[in-house]
């Protein structure tokens, strides 16, 4: 059985978490991938209708209406109640800190916070709390000190029991997440599905440069799918994976059945890059996002392909709200959806714990085997 600091730091049987993935709850995928022994995440950007651009008008249909704080709270104890015949299964939230969702992020911080410090069952279960999209800085111990203008809740004191970790898309990011001493950095190269960086990074050069240059233990996030993906994420030094796009077409999935199906048909050419709510988004290729693209190509001048930061306009953000809303009227040329280039790569909608049993057998498989695989007879295994 692989085991790795991962396992040490969160308790799970597998170094492996479902990404969170807004506008959904991924309520259903965060038992499921809990109960088949990974960290599955509640996802919350669908919790700030109302208060943030970034939450869709359609979210309010998956969540109901309500204030952040609240639905936060609701849906950690909605999971609790659903992992109670299953002792070792744990989860986490994902809090995106983005500038455009930091009112609603505030509020969904300080109600984990809450309720951290009412149940003592929340304190066994919740291990984790992903922060992504924007600064770690202010919610760190000490943040003054640290250099952050900005002061929010400091998370590791607050929740002494949960661990930390920021999902960063280049080094940079990464060093700026341990100055924050967060626990792990989720490092997640440019072909993951949704928001991406805004230069083009691949997991396969972020990771090992991450490892090197910060001293912070890494997850490997972009395009992780199967026991390939993890045993070659090891190999660059990290001590698991997140998986986005993988997990979204699964059995237990919160996403529409046209979703999933549009992952398993999509090959590896069939995403793009435009803007999205918070930056750069990746999107499976249709009319839509082709849209969206032409929009983010008027954008000054198309700054956007150039790496440079740009702001979305009004054009593309109606794009993404008519395209998320046809979703739900199952119409796939026209709605947004969201996956990385490794929708190449899923060919298939398991059950959430065969996915994770067949990535675990199929890594230590490749790690095994591999020696022999190698031609130099100095290192060929006996
Ligand atoms: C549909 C979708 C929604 C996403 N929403 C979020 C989100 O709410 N917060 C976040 O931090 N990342 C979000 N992401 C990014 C994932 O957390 C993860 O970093 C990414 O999917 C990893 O790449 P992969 O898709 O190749 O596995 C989303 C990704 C997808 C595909």
């Amino acid at each position: 059985m692989i085991r790795t600091k991962f396992q040490e730091m969160l308790g799970t049987k597998y170094p492996i978490i479902q990404a969170g993935m807004g506008p959904y709850s991924t309520f259903k995928l965060c038992a499921a991938a809990a109960k088949a022994g990974g960290v599955g995440i509640i996802s919350t950007i669908g919790m700030g209708a109302g208060l943030s651009s970034a939450t869709p008008e359609a979210a309010t249909k998956v969540f109901g209406k309500g204030r952040p704080k609240d639905l936060i709270k609701q849906s950690i104890f909605n999971m609790i109640e659903e992992l109670k015949d299953a002792p070792d299964a744990v989860f986490g939230v994902n809090v995106p800190v983005s500038s455009e969702f930091i009112t609603v992020a505030t509020r969904l911080i300080k109600g984990t916070i809450e309720a951290y410090n009412e149940s003592e069952e929340v304190r066994k279960k919740l291990r984790l709390i992903i922060t992504s999209a924007g600064d770690p800085l202010p919610w760190a111990v000490n943040a003054a000190e640290k250099g952050s203008k900005k002061i929010k809740r400091a998370i590791k004191e607050e929740m002494p029991g949960v661990k930390w970790a920021h999902v960063v898309p280049a080094v940079q990011h990464a060093k700026r997440a341990e100055r924050a001493d967060v626990d792990f950095i989720i490092a997640t190269g440019r072909e993951g599905g949704a928001h991406c960086a805004w230069r083009d990074i691949s997991t396969i050069v972020l990771i090992p440069e991450v490892v090197k240059q910060v001293n912070k233990p890494v997850v490997a996030g972009g395009g992780m799918c199967d026991g390939v993906s993890l045993a070659a994420a090891l190999a660059m030094g990290a001590v698991g994976i997140q998986m986005g796009t993988r997990m979204i077409a699964t059995q237990e999935s919160d996403f529409e059945q046209m979703w999933k199906e549009a992952i398993v048909k999509r090959t590896e050419q069939d995403t793009l890059v435009g803007r999205g709510l918070f930056g750069p988004m990746r999107f499976l290729r249709n009319s839509q996002s082709l849209k969206i693209v032409d929009e983010t190509i008027k954008l000054e001048g198309g700054k956007l392909f150039k790496g440079i930061p740009v702001g979305s306009n009004m054009a593309i953000m109606r794009l993404e709200m008519d395209g998320l809303a046809n979703l739900f009227d199952g119409d796939e040329d026209n709605s947004i959806i969201l996956g990385g280039v490794v929708t190449g790569r899923i060919h298939s909608i398991p059950k959430v714990k065969e996915l994770f049993d067949s990535i675990m057998t199929e890594a230590e498989e490749i790690i095994k085997t591999l020696p022999q695989k190698v031609i130099a007879p100095e290192i060929k295994a006996e």
